[in-house]
């Protein structure tokens, strides 16, 4: 018996780094997959990984920050996996910018994915949830920025401190239905949102590609970068039975970063 035995999971952002790992991680839990992201040749990929693992799995194009097109995914999970149990709210992208030169569109649109897109999906999972009579899991994607802000990454930081706070007000207001809100505040893990990250900070600060990503590596107590497979393994747990007295949590799983 394994622990997430008949349950099914929707991941948004599941096409590729974080949101791969945690999708082929509660599939291995026993977890039938839902994949959310916009790349349909991607998301293919995964759900063919999936599928190796002797689970179902399906797949829906839509971005995370249309109310509903959020609602539609989980109604697509609903029908084509015949439940709908855990809600992984993991799609976001990073903005390295410094506070003086943020734009009214640069800073739209991060609101719009990283703030909304969650606020969307925790609406819309417990929605389902509250519809179909049952308890569930919603887990969403923090970061350590979203407990410290951090330089060129101010908007950035912003959004995931707004993550924990909708992550806290919305596991108070869904308790009583049995629904446990949780998230998960990686550190520095080796995705394409650190390649661009670091990109942007050579831009920026005149550093050399590589040298940001070595510089904040080379911090991490443990010595060495987080795989998207730790924040994986930490997901899991949050999504099986041994988290089901927890509630309004965003836990730092960096390696050794910022201590809390
Ligand atoms: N990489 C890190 O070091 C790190 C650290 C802490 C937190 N996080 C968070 O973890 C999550 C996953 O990060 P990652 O490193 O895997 O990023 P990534 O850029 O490698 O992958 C993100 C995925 O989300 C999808 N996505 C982006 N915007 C979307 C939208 N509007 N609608 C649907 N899908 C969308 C992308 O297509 C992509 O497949 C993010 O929320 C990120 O902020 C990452």
């Amino acid at each position: 018996m394994k622990i997430l035995d008949g349950k099914v999971a929707l991941v948004t952002g599941a096409a590729q780094g974080i949101g791969r790992a945690i999708a082929l991680r509660l599939a291995r839990e026993g977890a039938d997959i839902a994949i959310l992201d916009m790349d349909n040749a991607k998301m293919k990929a995964v759900a063919d990984e999936v599928q190796s693992l002797g689970r179902k799995s399906t797949t829906f194009k839509a971005d995370i920050s249309g109310r509903d097109e959020v609602y539609a995914a989980i109604d697509h999970t609903e029908n084509a996996l015949g439940g709908f149990d855990i809600m992984v709210n993991n799609a976001g992208i990073a903005q390295v910018q410094p506070i003086a030169d943020v734009t009214a569109k640069e800073a739209e649109q991060i609101l719009k994915v990283n703030i909304e897109g969650v606020l969307w999906g925790i609406q819309a999972a417990a929605k389902k949830f509250h519809d179909r009579k049952q308890k569930g899991k919603i887990i969403n994607a923090a970061s350590i920025a979203g407990h410290d802000g951090f330089p060129m990454l101010g908007v950035y930081s912003a959004t995931k401190f707004a993550v924990r706070a909708l992550t806290q007000s919305a596991a108070q207001e869904y308790a009583s239905d049995g629904i446990t809100v949780n998230s998960y505040s990686p550190g520095i893990v080796g995705t394409d949102m650190w390649v661009e990250i670091d990109r942007r900070f050579a831009e920026i600060t005149g550093a050399k590609v590589g040298e940001t990503y070595k510089k904040y590596v080379d911090g991490i107590a443990l010595g060495r970068a987080q795989t998207p497979e730790d924040v994986a393994a930490f997901v899991a747990f949050l999504a099986g039975p041994d988290s089901d007295y927890m509630t309004g949590q965003s836990p730092i799983i960096d390696g050794g970063i910022v201590y809390r």
